[in-house]
Formats: structure tokens, C-alpha cells, sequence
């Protein structure tokens, strides 16, 4: 038997080399890493891999992709689950079963095989986007059914000749990538607990920011950012510059407590500056380039598509009608928008596009007003026919 394993470096998916070779009686297991933008060396944790046991190891740089194909789409349905996270974790597991399933069909492998946990997300994303992908492969989760202890995982793991770093390793569990960072567990599972301030690498604190104001003037086309203060960039460079200006101004963090799919609630820190302030600066250009009603009816859409995402359900066929529907309303949401970054705030100030549809002499209170005044009257006379006929009838 041969399994392709989504491969990561830390305590739990190095373990699973053994652990499925040893118990499952998996013959051959091919790592596969995924680099998204996450900052990590992926050389050594190759290495890693083979000495752990891999026969191969596979790293896959697959960041621009997750850009395009994942992140982009995202931002065109200013996708925030519950109101307020970014799915900068959820969206990246789709791209990576992606990656597992390619690998299996290429090498042969009649499953594939990833860390996660009984209680979290990513198992759910993960298992239903292959799935979707290739149903007829087999998904093994060592870590959802050994029910070992972290302490116990390691002695596991040094059993057969793995090592693990002495420093006392940190009490918190953080995936990152290209988009942002997810912490969570350890202090943070306190509710009333105040994140400590180191657990940010992305964002400063507000007493570390600048002490003047910043502008950052962000392109989009079709509802894609394409630009950062009038240069064009490429998808890459415009996520992760973006993120440094953002960040740099102590925009970027969340706090929250979220639902999981599983039924549990979870206290999560986030920190996505980029992805967070590009949503806003997306949904502030398609106020001016939407009409009134798309603009209404997409907000069931978005909140739709967020719930998708996070659920797991990124490759079915209700995320790829919705897609049809959101890509159509991004016909005209082409323009700029300016964006004023101080101490913490990410304001927009201003906003243009050649398709807005914002009309001046309609909205100006001057001289060179063309709404007909008298209208309004007969408008609200008919508008506000039921409420006459109801209070009549009940407060008469
Ligand atoms: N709760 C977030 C989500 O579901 C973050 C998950 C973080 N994942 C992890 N393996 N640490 O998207
Ligand atoms: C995990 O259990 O793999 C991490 C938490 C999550 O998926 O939400």
C-alpha cells in the first residue's frame, strides 16, 4: 500500500510516518508540503521527511495558485465567516487536497493521509475536498484515532528515531500561510484572556506603529486587485507587500469566538492584513459600481459562499453556481480605491471607477441638482399606502 501524506514538519504529521507504516501497514508513504507563502524553509523539512521514514517527499510551491484561484475568488465574495474571519486557513486546504490527489494519481497511491484532529475544521475540508476531487481514493487520519497526548506523540515518534527540537515547544496552535495566521489552544482558550502580544508576527502593536498617517491606493479589475499605489504587481507580491504595509500599521487582528463545524465554539486570534483590508476596499468599490439591488442580493450570496468554504465544501456544485453568479456581478466593479492606514485603522477615504454609477447631479444638495423635488411627494404617497391603510385600521 502506498500513501501520499500531507506534510507539514511539526509533531503530529511526522509522527504519522511511522505511525502508518508501524500500525496501518502502509508500505511506502510520499510526503507531500505544500509552500503557500507560509515564510517556511521547505529544504530541510524534506529532509525531515526522509528521515522520518518518507521514501519520497514531495514540496510543491504552489502560492500563486492559491492567490488566483483561491484567495481572488474569495475577495470577489467579500467572503467573512460569521461576519469576521477571513478563511485565510480554510481556503488553502481545498488547493492542498488538490496537491494530495494529483500526487496520489501520479504516483500510484491508493490513499492519502493528513494530521488533523477529531475536533477541528481541516479534517472536514480536507476529507470532503478529496472526496470531491477523487472519490475513490481512501483518506487515513492517524492523529483523529491515536489518541495519544502530545507527550505521548513524541515518545512515539523518538521510538523510531525521530527528533524533536528541545526548546519547550509553544503552547499554541498556528497555521500560517501567504494570507494570514490562525492561533489558537493553550492560554487562549480562556475567553477573558488577553492574546499575548508575541503570538502576532504579522501586525504590530499600536505602540510600535508609525506616527503618521499612510495611503495605500489599491487597483482592482473585475473585482481583482491588480494594483498597489498605481503599480501594476503580480497576485504574489501584491498580497504579501500589502501585508507589510498593513501590518505595519497595526491593521490586520481578530479576536473572536467562532462555531466550528463540529458544534464546538472556539476562541481564535487571526491576523490577515492584507485579506482583510482588501474585502473592505472590494466591498467599498462595488458600492459604487453595483446597483442597489445586486448589491442587497448579494450579501445572502456572500454569507453563502463563506459558510461553503468553511464547511468544507469548496469543490461542489453549489459553490460553482454561486461563482457563476459573482463573477457576472464583477463585470463593472473595475477602479481604485484609497485607503488611509494610522495607529490600528484602515479608513477609505476615497474611491473612483469608470463604471461608477454614483450620479453627482442627482446626489448634490447645489445648484446642479436634476432630481425632481415633486416627485418624492407622489412617491412616498404610494410607497406609503399599506402603512396608511394599516394605521387607519388599527390606530384609528
Ligand atoms: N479555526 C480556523 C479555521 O477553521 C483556523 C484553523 C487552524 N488550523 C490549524 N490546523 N491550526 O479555519
Ligand atoms: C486541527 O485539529 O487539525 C486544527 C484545528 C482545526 O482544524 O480547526
Amino acid at each position: 500500500k502506498k500513501v501520499v501524506l500531507a506534510y507539514s514538519g511539526g509533531v503530529d504529521t511526522s509522527v504519522c510516518i511511522p505511525y502508518l507504516k508501524q500500525e496501518w501497514g502502509v508500505e511506502e508513504v510520499i510526503t507531500l508540503a505544500a509552500d503557500l507563502g507560509q515564510g517556511d524553509e521547505l529544504g530541510p523539512i524534506q529532509a525531515k521527511a526522509l528521515k522520518s521514514g518518507a521514501v519520497e517527499s514531495l514540496v510543491e510551491d504552489a502560492t500563486k495558485e492559491f492567490v488566483t484561484d483561491y484567495a481572488f475568488k474569495a475577495i470577489k465574495a467579500n467572503a467573512l465567516y460569521e461576519s469576521r474571519y477571513p478563511l485565510s486557513t480554510a481556503l488553502a486546504r481545498p488547493l492542498i487536497a488538490k496537491l494530495l490527489v494529483d500526487a496520489a494519481e501520479k504516483y500510484g497511491a491508493d490513499a492519502v493521509a493528513h494530521g488533523c484532529t477529531a475536533k477541528g475544521n481541516d479534517q472536514v475540508r480536507f476529507d470532503l475536498g478529496i472526496l470531491a476531487l477523487n472519490p475513490t481514493l481512501k483518506v487515513l487520519a492517524p492523529a483523529r484515532e491515536w489518541n495519544m497526548s502530545r507527550e505521548q506523540t513524541i515518545a512515539y515518534g523518538e521510538q523510531f528515531g525521530l527528533e524533536f527540537p528541545v526548546k519547550k515547544s509553544s503552547p499554541f496552535s498556528i497555521d500560517r500561510n501567504l494570507l494570514g495566521r490562525s492561533i489558537e489552544a493553550g492560554p487562549l482558550e480562556d475567553p477573558m484572556t488577553e492574546p499575548p502580544e508575541e503570538i502576532y508576527l504579522m501586525t504590530k502593536a499600536i505602540a510600535d506603529t508609525p506616527d503618521t498617517p499612510e495611503y495605500v491606493e489599491i487597483g482592482f479589475e473585475k473585482g481583482i486587485p491588480v494594483s498597489l499605489n498605481g503599480q501594476t504587481l503580480d497576485p504574489v507580491a501584491l498580497i504579501s507587500q500589502l501585508n507589510d504595509v498593513v501590518g505595519k500599521h497595526g491593521v490586520g487582528r481578530l479576536d473572536m469566538i467562532e462555531n466550528r463545524v463540529v458544534g464546538i465554539k472556539s476562541r481564535e486570534i487571526y491576523e490577515a492584513p492584507a485579506l482583510l483590508v482588501l474585502i473592505d476596499a472590494h466591498r467599498d468599490l462595488e458600492s459604487l459600481t453595483l446597483t442597489a439591488d445586486v448589491t442587497q442580493y448579494k450579501k445572502g450570496i456572500e454569507d453563502t459562499y463563506s459558510h461553503l468554504i468553511y464547511r468544507g465544501l469548496w469543490y461542489s456544485p453549489l459553490k460553482e453556481s454561486l461563482d457563476a453568479f459573482i463573477d457576472h456581478t464583477q463585470e463593472r466593479v473595475t477602479g481604485m480605491v484609497r485607503i488611509k492606514l494610522f495607529k490600528g485603522n484602515a479608513n477609505i477615504v476615497g474611491r473612483q471607477s469608470d463604471y461608477s454609477i454614483y450620479s453627482p447631479n442627482l446626489a448634490t444638495y447645489g445648484e446642479d441638482d436634476y432630481f425632481d423635488h415633486k416627485a418624492a411627494e407622489g412617491f412616498i404617497y404610494i410607497w406609503g399606502l399599506p402603512t396608511r391603510v394599516w394605521a387607519e385600521k388599527t390606530k384609528g
